[in-house]
């Protein structure tokens, strides 16, 4: 039986925590993600308070969120921007994760299992704005992401990536600021979420 500490209630949707028996049932049914896509991340709370504030400019944006995990993000679009979001992510492990909470906010989901190095300007040019949280944690994903950073101004479509600051995102997003403008800014989820880093915003 669930437990009302095995879920948390966060802008409006229901998250739940790896304690909670569906999740449990999940890890020991389909296995237990492998490239971190094993919780929520705090990130995705800055993602979605900075959306907030600088939401998509059109009526249903289409969206791709990358490295999605259980997709909270792109779930967070669906249900408060009508987006049409896309949620992909290299583990399809974490896919029926997403599932869970798709079906519990309320929202549709679809997903592409993918690399984000292989995203191509022709793939992104489909979708009015691609969003991340913490998906630059390793040195060597600085490269393939600024990379992709680039593709996606190339095909016009906005970035909007969060992070709780770890170097590699910081290298990667100070190398963006300085190659195609934006924001780079520190960003503060207080209590009782208490989430902090920083959003990189690139039209
Ligand atoms: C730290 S988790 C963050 C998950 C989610 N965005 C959140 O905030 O809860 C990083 C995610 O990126 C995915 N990932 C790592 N490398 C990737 C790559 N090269 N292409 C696509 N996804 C990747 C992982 O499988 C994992 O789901």
């Amino acid at each position: 039986m669930s437990k009302k500490t095995d879920q948390r209630e966060a802008f409006g949707l229901t998250i739940l925590k790896n304690g909670h028996p569906d999740v449990k049932k999940l890890r020991s049914d389909t296995g237990m993600p492998s490239i971190h896509g094993n919780k929520f991340w705090k990130a995705t709370y800055l993602l979605i308070d900075y959306l907030n504030e600088f939401p998509p400019s059109k009526k249903k944006p289409k969206i791709l969120e990358i490295g999605c995990g259980w997709g909270l993000g792109g779930i967070y679009c669906a249900k408060n921007f009508n987006a049409k979001v896309t949620s992909l992510d290299a583990d399809e492990k974490v896919f029926p994760y997403l599932d869970l909470h798709a079906k519990l906010n309320g929202v549709k989901s679809k997903t592409w299992k993918n690399r984000y190095e292989k995203i191509r300007v022709e793939d992104l040019q489909e979708f009015d704005m691609m969003i991340a949280a913490d998906v630059c944690f390793w040195d060597e994903m600085t490269k393939p992401l600024f990379n992709l950073v680039k593709r996606a101004h190339k095909a016009g479509v906005r970035t909007v990536m969060t992070d709780p600051g770890r170097p590699p995102f910081r290298d990667m997003a100070e190398k963006s600021i300085e190659k195609f403008g934006g924001a780079y800014v520190d960003w503060t989820v207080p209590h009782p979420h208490n989430a902090s880093g920083i959003v990189l915003d690139i039209e």
